[in-house]
């Protein structure tokens, strides 16, 4: 026993000190009897541990101001996270400062600048030998006064966070109601769905009965806090000890510049791929003269304006933000052009008539693909600033595929007039040929322009798919003589490209539907990019017909490796799946995660998923539960948008059945419904 007490003296007096050249004196409590407590004295309180340390904190570059701050002792000085300050951020206090138990039981801290006390909650103890201590957990207590009833910008684990609020250091943002990040109190730009309870120590966040916030690292014994940052952010910090230093294991805002207040008006906030944020002016703009991050019209607008376009682009302060509906981008213009107080208005082109005016005034502007939107900036005719945000490329083809021959005149002839009347004749024919060939393709022409223009082909991704005229994918395919695939919607070829790329044709039947339906999946599959994904090249919409132009997956999709070839009968047209001995799917149609959907979901019948190596152990009074979760977990990982896919740490969560899991929606990536 006796070396071990040593040896703990030994590690509690050569543990590293914040100021180890000053002679420190730490202390487990401060009572009446040890007033007055001065900046200078360079005291400090201890938690029991030595976890955390309170006490008079030099302010940065500075020996003569000091906070009265909560911090971790046991980091090393250059990473000091303070938890917690008593003086308000902007009010640094002087070497003049001190704090007292006064006869009357009140806990003083005074400023000489002001007699008032500066202690918040100014509060009494019933018994006069009340003492101020630090607790293990973080929590600085006097009486029934606790620090963790005010918080500054950080919560500690089991810190209640019903009630409180926290303000970031810069004074900006808040963390209001425990569920809405605030700018300057007026504008929420973030809101959770859950109000939030307490962080744990294992990482996640109670809301209400739930733990729906897992940070990455959940379950690891770490130091951690949930601070409400200068930029906004609301974030769980988890402190790394081999690497000495805290990393981010959870975040309100995946993209930062969607805080509102980053950048000043008619500003656009970007960020880089190290995330750094910036903020910058939109074409017609220059930096403002008088605040550094808001920027101002180059040219007042007068009575003759036009719009630019930039891409991806959202302002989000206008005065009323409600979206119109409309038919068509012409009709968001028209709108727009009819109140002179319209900036701007922002246009999605995924044919649902998304249109939002932007009135009186451009804030919180930011650049994100994740927005789908594109914004039309009013400036004035005479601007001659061009758009410098173009996410998106023009794909629309109008090259005039028709081609004029001029046949020759005979050669025996020999009568002028025979041969001018002969090249008149021709010309003559010729030109109505031509203006007849013209017509047409102007008729058509406009046909796809507008058609294209209401579905946002034109915003395809740079590098985004292909048009292909019919006669280029009959020669690719041979003519479609190596079907690879038929199905209920269309038949699949294997088709090789003039430059050699492997592809699948789809060639869609019965497209009755319209042709809004194929552009707005033309659109949406070209949109998509992902390592797993298989990617769409190119299409073609000609003479009645619809064709898909995907690239070419030789090993077939992955379901084919998860039941291998001896329980697959692919004669790759009519498949016998693995799981579904029973009932022959028609390959083309057949997707795994919507197949398994119906028979979970719809047919309740879950042992008809399971892998016949197992199904005869399967009990469904034991094992229903755990299926079930499985199967819901998995649909969660493959849903369409990946905001509502689950991180990982909720995964686990879910598979463990920590967590209740809610029905997934249908996965339908891919398919053109019927
Ligand atoms: C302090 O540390 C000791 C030894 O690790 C531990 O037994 C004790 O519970 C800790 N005290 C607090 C208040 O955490
Ligand atoms: C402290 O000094 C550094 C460099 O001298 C400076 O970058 C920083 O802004 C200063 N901090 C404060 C709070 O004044
Ligand atoms: C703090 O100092 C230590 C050693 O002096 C160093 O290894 C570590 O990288 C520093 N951390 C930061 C955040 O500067
Ligand atoms: C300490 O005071 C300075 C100066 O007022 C302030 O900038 C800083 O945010 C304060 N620190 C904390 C942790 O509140
Ligand atoms: C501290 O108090 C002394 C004496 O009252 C005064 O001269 C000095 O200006 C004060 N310092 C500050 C920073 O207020
Ligand atoms: C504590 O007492 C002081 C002076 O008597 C008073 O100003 C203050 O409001 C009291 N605080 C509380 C929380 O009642
Ligand atoms: C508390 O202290 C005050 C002033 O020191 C004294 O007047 C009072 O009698 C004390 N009360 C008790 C219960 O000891
Ligand atoms: C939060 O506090 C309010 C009032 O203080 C109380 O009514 C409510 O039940 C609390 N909510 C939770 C989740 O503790
Ligand atoms: C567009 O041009 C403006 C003015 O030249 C510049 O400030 C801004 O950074 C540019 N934007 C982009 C996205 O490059
Ligand atoms: C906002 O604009 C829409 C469409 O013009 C209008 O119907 C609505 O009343 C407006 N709302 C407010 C609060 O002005
Ligand atoms: C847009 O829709 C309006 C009716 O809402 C229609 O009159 C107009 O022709 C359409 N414009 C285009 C380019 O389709
Ligand atoms: C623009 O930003 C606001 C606030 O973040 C958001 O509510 C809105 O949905 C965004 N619009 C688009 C098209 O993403």
């Amino acid at each position: 026993m006796a070396p071990f007490f040593l040896f703990l003296a030994f590690f509690l007096l050569s543990k590293p000190s914040p100021s180890a050249s000053q002679r420190q004196q730490s202390t487990a409590s401060f009572s009446s009897s040890d007033s007055p407590w001065l900046p200078m004295q360079n005291k400090i309180l201890l938690s029991p541990n030595s976890t955390f340390a309170a006490g008079f904190y030099p302010v940065a570059n500075s020996s003569k101001h000091f906070n009265f701050s909560i911090w971790y002792y046991k980091l090393p000085r250059n990473i000091t996270t303070t938890v917690w300050t008593a003086n308000k951020h902007d009010s640094p206090l002087s070497t003049n400062a001190s704090l007292v138990i006064t006869a009357t039981r009140e806990l003083r801290l005074t400023d000489s600048s002001s007699r008032s006390n500066l202690w918040p909650g100014a509060p009494n103890a019933t018994n006069n030998s009340t003492r101020l201590v630090l607790n293990e957990d973080g929590n600085l207590v006097y009486d029934k006064w606790e620090s963790f009833h005010f918080p500054t910008d950080t919560f500690l684990p089991n810190q209640s966070i019903n009630g409180t609020e926290l303000v970031s250091q810069n004074g900006k943002f808040r963390f209001l109601n425990s569920s809405v990040l605030s700018f300057n109190y007026l504008d929420n730009y973030w809101t959770s769905d859950k109000v939030f309870g307490q962080l744990n120590s294992d990482g996640s966040v109670n809301q209400g009965n739930d733990v729906s916030i897992i940070s990455a690292d959940y379950g690891v014994a770490r130091m951690r806090r949930l601070t409400l940052d200068n930029d906004g952010n609301l974030r769980v910090y988890s402190h790394d000890e081999s690497l000495g230093q805290w990393f981010i294991a959870w975040q309100a805002l995946q993209e930062s510049c969607r805080v509102h207040g980053i950048c000043g008006p008619n500003a656009i906030c970007l960020t880089d791929s190290s995330n750094s944020m910036s903020c910058v002016c939109p074409p017609g703009f220059r930096r403002s003269s008088t605040s550094g991050d808001a920027c101002e019209r180059k040219r007042k607008l007068t009575s003759n304006t036009k719009f630019l376009q930039l891409d991806y682009v959202n302002f989000t302060g206008g005065s009323n933000q409600t979206n119109l509906k409309v038919r068509n981008l012409t009709t968001c213009r028209a709108n727009c052009l009819a109140r002179p107080n319209c900036l701007g208005f922002m246009f999605k082109y995924d044919g649902q008539g998304y249109c939002v005016l932007q009135l009186d005034r451009l804030l919180y502007g930011y650049w994100s693909p994740g927005t789908e939107v594109a914004m039309f900036l009013r400036v004035d005719s005479s601007e001659t600033a061009e758009t410098n945000f173009t996410g998106m490329s023009r794909v629309l083809d109008t090259t005039c595929p028709v081609r004029v021959t001029l046949p020759f005149p005979p050669r025996e002839s020999n009568t002028t007039t025979r041969n001018i009347a002969i090249i008149c004749t021709l010309f003559a024919a010729e030109l109505i040929a031509g203006i007849l060939f013209f017509w047409a393709f102007l008729k058509k022409y406009i046909k796809y322009r507008d058609m294209a223009q209401t579905l946002g082909l034109e915003f395809l991704p740079a590098g985004g798919p292909k048009r292909f005229t019919y006669a280029e994918l009959k020669a690719a395919t041979d003519d479609f003589s190596d079907a690879i695939g038929k199905g209920g919607f269309g038949d699949v070829y294997r088709g090789e490209l003039p430059d050699k790329r492997v592809v699948a044709v789809k060639c869609l039947k019965n497209v009755t539907g319209g042709d809004a339906e194929f552009w707005a999946e033309v659109t949406i599959i070209a949109r998509m990019h992902h390592l797993n994904l298989v990617r769409l090249w190119g299409f073609c919409a000609e003479k009645g017909q619809r064709i898909l132009v995907y690239e070419y997956v030789p090993n077939g999709s992955l379901d084919r490796y998860l039941f291998p070839a001896g329980r697959v009968a692919s004669s790759g047209t009519e498949a016998e799946m693995g799981p579904a001995q029973d009932s022959s799917v028609d390959s083309e149609e057949w997707y795994f995660p919507r197949w398994a959907f119906d028979k979970v979901f719809k047919e309740m019948r879950v042992e008809d998923i399971l892998d016949r190596q197992i199904k005869h152990c399967y009990d469904d009074r034991v094992h229903f539960d755990m299926v079930d979760r499985m199967v819901k977990t998995a649909l969660w990982c493959l849903q369409d948008r990946a905001d509502m896919r689950p991180s990982m740490g909720k995964v686990a969560k879910m598979l463990e059945g920590s967590v209740e899991i809610t029905e997934p929606k249908k996965p339908t990536i891919f398919f053109l419904e019927d």
